[in-house]
């Protein structure tokens, strides 16, 4: 029997890079995974994935900045797939831009869409949980939001943001029998990864060993999400974290 079998599973940003791999391990393990996206086309090829390996997988259009959206995305996911056992955040953006050369609105894009989603999505999601007195939530932070990195000052704070959320939540939710974490894969060659790189650096990071591939950390993310992991509350599991 697999880690996450019967579990019902919804994901933003599920037509991404690491969106896509985490869909297929999860669903792999035997959970049903709604894959939430503002790309439905990304989605649907997700979801493609997931079926091609025999897993159980539904699209559903949705811009995780907008509350309205999310309980839509939890209320198809609870409609078609079951009671929600596990939200996990991956909706993400990554502009690269110096301090001085960064607009109001390209901060605010950053911390609604990183850091306001998390919070959107673990609401709605908890408050359904708590009267069934089990649950998980799931973030995708970045040892940049620890560490810091230049031309990433949005980025940074909306990750390092995660983590402080997590923690304080997780806090709320002792011996609740819902759990939130939060963790980070390491800089891995998707889209995201790739902006604002030429193509002679990326080639450079590559041959480096630099980068790790989207279907590196998917275990963990499966672990994450599993009753194994039960012990785990407000942690951030990341690798990398020093480097
Ligand atoms: N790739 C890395 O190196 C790396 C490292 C650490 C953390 N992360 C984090 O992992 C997550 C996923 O990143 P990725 O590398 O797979 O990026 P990606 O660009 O491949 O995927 C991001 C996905 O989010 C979707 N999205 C964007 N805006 C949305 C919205 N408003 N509502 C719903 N979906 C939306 C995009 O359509 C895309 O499918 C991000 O949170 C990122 O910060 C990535």
């Amino acid at each position: 029997m697999g880690l996450l079998e019967g579990k019902s599973i919804a994901m933003t940003g599920g037509g991404g890079g690491l969106g896509r791999c985490y869909g297929v391990a999860m669903a792999r393990a035997g959970a049903s995974v709604a894959v939430a996206d503002i790309d439905l086309a990304a989605a649907e090829a997700t979801v493609a994935a997931i079926r091609s390996v025999g897993g159980r997988a539904i699209a559903v259009h949705t811009d995780v900045t907008q509350a309205a959206q999310f309980e839509r995305l939890l209320d198809r996911t609870e409609a078609e797939l079951g009671p929600l056992d596990v939200l996990v955040n991956i909706a993400g953006m990554f502009p690269r831009r110096a301090l001085v050369d960064m607009e109001e609105a390209e901060w605010d894009a950053v911390i609604s869409l990183n850091l306001k989603s998390v919070y959107l999505g673990a609401r709605a999601a908890i408050r359904r949980m708590l009267p069934r007195g089990r649950g998980v939530v799931l973030s995708t932070a970045s040892g940049t939001g620890i560490r810091g990195q230049p031309k990433g000052s949005a980025y940074s704070a909306s990750k390092a943001g995660i983590i402080g959320f997590t923690r304080a939540v997780s806090l709320e939710l002792k011996d609740s029998g819902v759990r939130i974490n939060c963790f980070g894969p390491g800089a891995t060659d998707t889209p995201l990864w790739r902006v604002g790189k030429t193509e002679d650096e990326i080639k450079r990071l590559l041959a480096a060993g630099f980068v790790y591939q989207p279907d590196d950390f998917s275990n963990v993310v499966v672990f994450l999400a599993a009753d194994l992991s039960a012990p785990l509350n407000g942690e951030f599991i990341s690798r990398d974290l020093h480097r």
